[in-house]
């Protein structure tokens, strides 16, 4: 059996500027052998941990889809020991995966149904990854309507703009993106994530949202998720809390009986409901 502390180790080939203010980095690492490849089975809404070695490691969300085979892809936010250590990394370098963690978003149960992927700031990356597995060819008839309404402060800090330029011109997807303040050359729609919602108003039968951001935005987006119709079960969110050891031995990560590591991090609102807020 694999050993769950042990990285795999992973050769860094991009290591991308991502936004505007530059403290997020998009880093794309390749496998060193099919067979590390087959070692790294993963799903949509999945986490790693990342090592740098000297400095120590960190969970991200995985960015890419299993759809993308070859390569890992993590969008990293600059905020301590860890992620400053990545940014500065150099092509070519080594760094240590620890993973697949957590549980995934349910693309079984998801199938038949319409999806509405809402994601806010660099809070989108799993929601990349489920939006592109969906968006496979292979499995795009699996699954109803897909609308993204995805919003950032200003249109230098959304990411993967390529990716949303394609989902704009391609019918088998809507996309509505959202700026917070109307900026000159901008296109998209101007207003928090709860109004942009609310004005979309995706219809709630036989549908599913999935929801990950900052809890500002969750706050507001719950009650015109309810007041549209979506129920508490159809509601599916993704936790950041903080973890350590990634496999529910710690203790870190606990929320009352559940290890948001190895329970989670994915979650319904009606799975939430029955945990103390300490998420
Ligand atoms: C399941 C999961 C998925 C994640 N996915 C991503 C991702 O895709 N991209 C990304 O940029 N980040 C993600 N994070 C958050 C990331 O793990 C933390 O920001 C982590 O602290 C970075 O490590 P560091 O060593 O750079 O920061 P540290 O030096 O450990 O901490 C820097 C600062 O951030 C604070 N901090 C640490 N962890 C958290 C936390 N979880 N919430 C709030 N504050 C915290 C610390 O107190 C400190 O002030 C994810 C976290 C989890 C649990
Ligand atoms: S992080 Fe160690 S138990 Fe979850």
């Amino acid at each position: 059996m694999k050993n769950p502390y042990l990285p795999l180790p992973m050769k860094l080939v991009k290591n991308f500027t991502e936004t505007e203010d530059k403290l997020i980095h998009t880093f794309t690492l390749q496998y060193l052998s099919e067979e590390d490849e087959k070692s790294f089975p993963y799903m949509p809404g999945q986490f790693a941990e990342l090592c740098v070695f000297g400095k120590g490691e960190a969970p991200f969300g995985i960015a890419s889809s299993p759809t993308e085979p070859g390569f890992l892809k993590f969008s990293v936010a600059k905020v301590g020991v860890v992620s400053t250590a990545l940014h500065m990394m150099e092509e070519g370098s080594t760094v240590g995966v620890r993973g697949p963690l957590g549980n995934y978003y349910p693309v079984e149960e998801l199938k038949g149904k319409n999806l509405v992927i809402i994601g806010g700031g660099f809070a989108f990356t799993t929601l990349r990854s489920l939006a592109t597995y969906m968006m496979d060819p292979v499995r795009r008839g699996d699954y109803g309507d897909l609308t993204v309404i995805y919003g950032a402060r200003n249109p230098g800090l959304l990411l993967y703009k390529e990716e949303l330029a394609a989902w704009e011109q391609n019918p088998d997807i809507n996309l509505v993106t959202t700026i917070d303040r109307a900026v000159d050359g901008w296109n998209g729609r101007v207003g928090f994530i709860p109004a942009v919602t609310e004005e979309v108003a995706p219809n709630a039968e036989n549908s599913y949202a999935i929801i990950c951001g900052p809890p500002v935005m969750i706050k507001f987006t719950m009650p015109v998720l309810e007041k549209l119709g979506f129920p508490q079960e159809r509601i599916i969110m993704s936790l950041e809390n903080r973890m350590k050891c990634g496999i529910g031995m710690c203790g870190r990560c606990n929320v009352g009986g559940k290890y948001v590591c190895k329970d989670g991090p994915v979650f319904t609102r009606a799975q939430l409901n029955e945990l103390p807020n300490e998420y």
